[in-house]
C-alpha cells in the first residue's frame, strides 16, 4: 500500500480527497497525505484538529476484493499497523484501545476514520488516519485525555518517518490479513497492545451496563468479554463502548 502518494499544503479532509481520487480511479494503495485540514472529520460527527504542519492527517484508499463488511477489521489493521509503527519511531511502547484509539500514557495520540463508497459496482474504501505528532497544546476540555508524541515524550519528531513506518507496518499487517482473509494471523500483536486485557472493563451496552474482564479479540475484532455472570459476551464495535475502571 502507499505507492501512489499525494502530499497537499491544506484541504479540507483527506478522507474526501481520497474518495474523489477512488471515483477518478485512482489505484489500490493511494496515500493522500494533508499539512493542514480545515474540515478534518472525527467519529460519530465530530470535528477532528489538524493544526498546520504539526500533526498526520492521511488517507488511504483501497480496493479490496473482499466483502466490504470487512471494513472493520482494516480499521483493526490499521490501528495495530499504527501502535507498531509509533512504537519504532518513539520507543515508548503504546497501547491499543479497543478498538483502535491508540494511546500513549493515558493520551489518545491517533485516531482512525474508515469509510466506505460505493461507485460502477465496486466499493472503495478510505482508511483515515489522524496522528498527533508534534501539537504542542490541547484545548483544557481535552488535555487530560488527549495529547501528542510531543506532549507525551518531550521529543519532536519527523512526520515523514512516522508516516513511513507505519505504512510499513500496515503494509505487512495487510498481508497477513489477506492471509486468512480476518485478523487470525494478527490477533497474538494486536493483543499485546489491548489495554485492558485480563483486567476488569465496564461495558456499556444500550440493553444495559454490566462488568467482565476483557480476554482478547475474535478474528474479527469483536472484544470478548467473560461477564461476571460467568457467561462470554463478544462484543460489536459499533453498538458499545467498554471503559477501564
Ligand atoms: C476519531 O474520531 O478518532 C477519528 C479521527 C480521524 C481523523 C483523520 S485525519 C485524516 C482523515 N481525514 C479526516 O477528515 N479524518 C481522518
Amino acid at each position: 500500500a502507499g505507492q501512489n502518494l499525494y502530499v497537499k499544503k491544506e484541504t479540507g479532509s483527506t478522507n474526501d480527497d481520497a474518495k474523489e481520487a477512488g471515483q477518478k480511479g485512482e489505484d489500490h494503495g493511494t496515500l493522500i497525505v494533508a499539512d493542514m485540514q480545515t474540515k478534518g472529520r472525527g467519529r460519530n460527527g465530530r470535528y477532528w484538529h489538524t493544526p498546520k504542519e504539526k500533526n498526520i492527517a492521511m488517507s488511504l484508499l483501497l480496493h479490496p476484493d473482499f466483502s466490504p463488511a470487512k471494513a472493520p477489521e482494516l480499521t483493526i489493521v490499521m490501528g495495530l499497523a499504527l501502535a507498531q509503527g509509533i512504537e519504532e519511531v518513539c520507543g515508548h511502547k503504546v497501547g491499543i484501545k479497543w478498538p483502535n484509539d491508540i494511546v500513549l500514557d493515558k493520551h489518545k495520540l491517533c485516531g482512525i476514520l474508515t469509510e466506505m463508497y460505493l461507485h460502477d459496482g465496486r466499493c472503495d474504501v478510505v482508511i483515515g488516519v489522524g496522528i498527533n505528532v508534534n501539537q504542542e497544546t490541547f484545548a483544557p476540555d481535552i488535555a487530560d485525555m488527549a495529547g501528542s508524541l510531543f506532549t507525551q515524550t518531550g521529543i519532536e519528531y519527523d512526520r515523514n518517518e512516522v508516516i513511513a513506518k507505519v505504512m510499513n507496518a500496515f503494509e505487512k499487517d495487510y498481508e497477513l490479513f489477506l492471509e486468512n482473509e480476518n485478523l487470525k494471523s494478527l490477533k497474538d500483536s494486536y493483543e499485546a497492545h489491548l489495554l485492558n486485557k485480563g483486567e476488569t472493563v465496564r461495558v456499556l451496552d444500550p440493553k444495559g451496563e454490566y462488568q467482565g474482564t476483557a480476554l482478547g479479540i475474535t478474528d474479527t475484532g469483536e472484544l470478548i468479554v467473560a461477564r461476571e455472570d460467568g457467561n462470554k459476551a463478544i462484543i460489536n464495535a459499533g453498538e458499545v463502548s467498554v471503559r477501564g475502571l
